[in-house]
């Protein structure tokens, strides 16, 4: 056999493991390299973020499972509804893991300052976005972007300027997601609303801020 045949399986091996504890190092790793380049974005203004976020989905390709932390590390997430989440973070990025019961939902929220990518990790998740075009006294204008049913593997981002506001709803089985978010300032995180839309999907909308924050 050539020599360059053997270093390729030495370099395919360890993401072919299928012992639990080969998984969640796996996992540990990846997500670290996402915190590591994340930390090296000194402008933020000026980076490209689509590159970015394709960049970061990317990454969780890689992995073929995305090791789970223990169930009794989530916690009721403040604004869903039947949603537990469990949260870590690394210097400027959240990894915020979701369980929704059948039917679960998050609420309409923004992103404030910052941009995401979601992976289903279990379940069926449906999901509808809004761009925000302009915030006055009187609210939020907003504008149809995005409407996605997603299974188990599926990825999507948001940006700051795109898809920022949006609603994740589980289908009848429940869901598990995985949030990478990027925070660009200390301010950086989500302000819930209520969205009133015109009877067309593709007519604007009206948000109005409510109170709460809490994460994805
Ligand atoms: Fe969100």
């Amino acid at each position: 056999m050539d020599s360059w045949m053997i270093n390729l399986t030495r370099n395919i091996w360890p993401f072919r493991l299928t012992q639990r504890d080969a998984f969640s190092q796996c996992t540990e790793d990846v997500l670290s390299e996402i915190a590591e380049k994340a930390g090296s974005l000194k402008k933020p203004d000026a980076i490209e973020e689509e590159s970015y976020l394709l960049w970061v989905m990317g990454r969780l390709m890689m992995l073929d499972k995305v090791a789970i932390p223990d169930p009794a590390l989530f916690q009721v997430h403040p604004q869903g509804e039947g949603v537990r989440v469990c949260r870590k973070r690394a210097g400027s990025v959240e990894f915020c893991f979701l369980m929704f019961e059948p039917d679960g939902y998050i609420p309409y929220h923004d992103h404030s300052d910052c941009n995401g990518v979601m992976r289903v990790l279990g379940g069926e998740v449906t999901t509808r976005n809004y761009d925000l075009l302009e915030q006055t006294l009187e609210g939020m204008v907003l504008q149809p972007s995005a409407q996605a049913w997603m299974t188990e593997g599926r990825m999507a981002s948001l940006s700051r300027h795109r898809d920022n506001v949006h609603q994740v709803t589980a289908g009848p089985e429940g869901a598990v997601v995985l949030d990478v978010f990027t925070l660009f300032s200390h301010d950086a995180g989500c302000r819930y609303m209520k969205v009133t839309a015109s009877e067309q999907w593709s007519g604007l909308a009206q948000g109005q801020l409510i109170n709460g924050e809490g994460g994805a």
